[in-house]
């Protein structure tokens, strides 16, 4: 067997975790899941799902990444194999290679839009509109949405979208980066770019957050930044009994933190084997959290309570995470001191934060090529390259087709990975040992009740998750006929074959080889 690699280092490992887990997760989609469901109420299902699910999800990963490391795989189909005698256990984990990889066709995409947007802070590029209007809210933002349209081409009627030029350069440029990257490695790589962008990420965000505490409102001299946080905070309790405000915070919290895609038992198979996981797990979601709660959120939505209004504010965080972080960011920089700069800052750190994320999202299907095939890592990078060019057409010029992705793999299918992440780890491989790999090496043991909380409420949580979300989506799901929808949904249909097809040879592969 070939020797796997490893981190370089224990600070390079938790920032590179970090930087797995931070992404335009904790910038864009926070502040609006926040907005939508409750604003402080949304916290209360937010730290409750991030504790029965965040963290004893996230110390399952390591813990089954760093076992499946030590037997020389990195990727959900070896390790379920190795940890549950079922043949079908590797078709089970192959949702972990299709997930990041679905996710990264879009995701990827949208990393270089806040690239483009970023250099189009810096040379003054938005549209300047004259006057803020205030309450008219919609109007005043036409020309940024309008902006942002003809940028990614959706300004045209039909089914196909006709993206600017310039789109591609800067997509190329991203998916070039990022390859860059994966091909240098896991210690001469990925854990060398987290070393530099995760601190310039948190210094660019600390710049930020204070910048925008202490603006003054330019349309109501009443409007003090300790009201527009109490837009936010303010906790609308009604809220709290709506399953649809439960599925959000838990989606976010999945989401955010990368879990159930894979990403994150791919990175723990590169650690040492009596490294202190339960520890290192605990920081890197904790940085994730304080960049979301803390920053994410404050950089937002408090600059729209000030140049909008909380009317204003709502109506742009109702449009989505683009509306609030593609349009109306680019309006609140454009009439702020300085603008272009902080517009740059910006637009930079979602850049950073989706970069570290992408390369992240990437590893899970290197790691299996070079475990399962044996490719080398500058072939599969080569192969994930053509492989994105061709699959990003995909969101790049079929209209809906993006959103189509990102509802299935983003919001459910990863509840469903990582509800068999639990229940293999837990109940087929074993809940004392599962329990022993998980402490293996840490300087504090993880409290006992966690033990029981890991066996047996996070998987319930997790079916209540699912059934909720089947109840809550499938109307929508049923009703949505469009033709850039349904192409989606074929693509979707037929990778899953692909994958299984590749599972399979992987299989052969290895009995050929008597393994
Ligand atoms: N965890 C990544 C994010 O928040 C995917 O964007």
């Amino acid at each position: 067997m070939a020797q796997r690699e490893r981190w370089g280092s224990r600070i390079g490992l938790i920032l590179a975790m970090a930087g797995n887990a931070i992404g335009l997760g904790n910038f864009l989609r926070f502040p609006v899941q926040a907005a939508q469901n409750g604003g402080g109420a949304f916290m209360i299902p937010y730290f409750i799902s991030f504790i029965l699910l965040g963290i004893p999800l996230m110390w399952v990963e390591w813990g089954m990444g760093r076992y499946g490391g030590s037997i020389g795989h990195g990727s959900t189909p070896a390790i379920f194999d190795a940890m549950w005698k079922n043949r079908f256990a590797k078709y089970v984990g192959l949702l972990g290679l299709f997930l990041p990889l679905v996710i990264l066709i879009y995701y990827t995409y949208i990393c270089s839009w806040t690239l483009a947007f970023s250099i189009s802070s810096i040379f003054g590029l938005f549209p300047d509109a004259d006057t803020l209007t205030g309450g008219a809210t919609s109007g005043y933002l036409t020309p940024y949405s309008n902006y942002l349209g003809s940028y990614i081409g959706t300004s045209t009627e039909g089914l196909f979208l006709k993206p600017h030029y310039s789109a591609y350069i800067f997509f190329a440029i991203t998916l070039g980066a990022g390859m860059l990257i994966l091909a240098k490695g896991i210690a001469g790589g990925i854990e060398r770019l987290c070393k530099v962008a995760i601190p310039a990420l948190f210094i660019m965000a600390a710049i930020l957050f204070v910048r925008i505490i202490t603006l003054d409102s330019p349309i109501d001299p009443a409007m003090t930044t300790s009201r527009a946080f109490a837009f936010l905070w303010e906790p609308d309790l009604s809220g709290l009994l709506s399953p649809k405000v439960w599925l959000a915070a838990a989606g976010q919290v999945f989401f955010t933190l990368s879990l159930g895609l894979g990403a994150v038992m791919t990175y723990a198979s590169y650690i040492k084997r009596d490294e202190d996981i339960v520890l290192d797990g605990l920081s890197t979601a904790s940085l994730n959290s304080f960049a979301e709660v803390v920053f994410g959120s404050t950089i937002a939505i408090v600059s729209a309570v000030l140049f909008f209004g909380a009317d204003g504010a709502a109506e742009v965080s109702s449009g989505g995470a683009f509306s609030l972080g593609l349009i109306s960011m680019p309006a609140i920089f454009t009439h702020m001191p300085a603008g272009e700069f902080f517009g740059f800052l910006w637009f930079g750190l979602l850049y950073i934060a989706g970069l570290t994320s992408v390369v992240a999202l990437s590893q899970p299907v290197i790691a299996f090529f070079e475990d399962e095939f044996g490719w080398s890592r500058k072939k599969v990078v080569s192969w994930l390259t053509l492989f994105f060019v061709i699959t990003t057409a995909l969101p790049m010029f079929v209209r809906g087709s993006l959103d189509e992705l990102d509802f299935w793999v983003a919001t459910f299918a990863l509840v469903i990975l990582a509800l068999f992440e639990m229940v293999i780890f837990f109940w087929f491989f074993g809940s004392e040992r599962a329990w022993e790999e998980i402490n293996r090496g840490a300087s504090v043991r993880v409290p006992r009740p966690f033990f029981y909380l890991m066996k047996y409420v996070t998987p319930l949580f997790l079916c209540i998750i699912l059934v909720a979300w089947v109840y809550e989506q499938l109307p929508s799901l049923l009703s949505n006929g469009d033709t850039g929808v349904w192409i989606a949904r074929v693509f979707l249909a037929l990778l899953l074959v692909v994958h299984c097809f590749v599972i399979r040879a992987a299989w052969k592969r290895r009995e050929r080889r008597g393994l």
